[in-house]
């Protein structure tokens, strides 16, 4: 397996579109946003759009190869009778280079285990893309005081197939269940402990290469409460879903 290298400057600004922006909005969005954001070379930019936006997001910004483009999901195989599905190296070819894997809407609205999200990493991996491996636990298990416990879990399993060099190239998002598009975000405090106890799992795992490991929060970030959370101690970016849609927003947040 190759190891996707990836050098990428934090703190880490990635947009998830989720299902949202075709490729004429996603045009639309791009020359706005490029308009009010000069290449800064202290932070990374990240794009997830929908698959079929990818071309019009790349072909947007090729005069701006600093910003990272992904996918928001992958199947583990790379190709076969998996109708509706796109893998790893139909996306790296189609210009991706970073993949979400595991997000909450994956996990928890369309039933994505943690072994298969072990085995999309891996995939990724395969293929030259980098992961984000996405991690969080729910309301619940937040107040059975589990959220250590289901963290560390999804780790575990995410990475399972990883031996600890491939791990130093990977990227983290820990994206509690309760804050993703409820307005409801985590106090910078609250994300630093799971941040914190996050670094102190990856280390574990894979040594030296875990503690190189970018961990991101996401979840109700917007231009209000970005600053506050990049300081807090262990996060090294934010990946954003709603706050991310709107180019002068997403512009105002990436400048913060
Ligand atoms: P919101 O920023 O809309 O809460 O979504 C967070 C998220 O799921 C990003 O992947």
């Amino acid at each position: 397996m190759t190891g996707a290298a990836h050098e990428v400057k934090t703190p880490i600004f990635a947009a998830n579109w989720k299902m949202n922006s075709g490729p004429t909005e996603s045009r639309a969005f791009l020359r706005t946003f490029l308009a009010r954001n000069a290449r800064r070379p202290d932070r990374t930019v990240m794009f997830f759009p929908p698959a079929l936006s990818l071309a019009a997001v790349r072909d947007s910004l090729r005069e701006r190869p600093d910003i990272l483009v992904g996918v928001q999901n992958i199947h583990w195989e790379a190709k076969g009778a998996f109708t509706g599905e796109n893998s790893a190296p139909i996306a790296k070819d189609a210009g991706a280079t970073h993949v979400l894997v595991g997000h909450s809407e994956r996990r928890h609205v369309f039933g994505e285990t943690d072994e298969q999200t072990g085995k999309k990493v891996a995939a990724a991996v395969a293929a030259g893309l980098t992961p984000m491996l996405c991690v969080g636990e729910k309301l619940e298990e937040r107040e059975r005081g589990e959220t250590e416990a289901v963290v560390v879990r999804q780790l575990r399993a995410g990475l399972a197939a990883l031996s600890n060099a491939q791990i130093a190239s990977v990227l983290i998002a820990y994206e509690p269940v309760w804050a993703i598009g409820t307005g409801r975000t985590a106090t910078p405090a609250d994300a630093s402990v799971v941040h914190v106890a996050t670094r102190r799992e990856l280390t574990s795992i894979a040594g030296e290469h875990g503690a190189k490991v970018p961990i991101l929060y996401g979840g109700s970030v917007n231009a209000q409460n970005v600053r506050a959370l990049l300081d807090a101690p262990g996060v090294d970016g934010v990946l954003v879903g709603g706050a991310s849609l709107d180019a002068e927003g997403w512009a105002t947040i990436v400048r913060s």
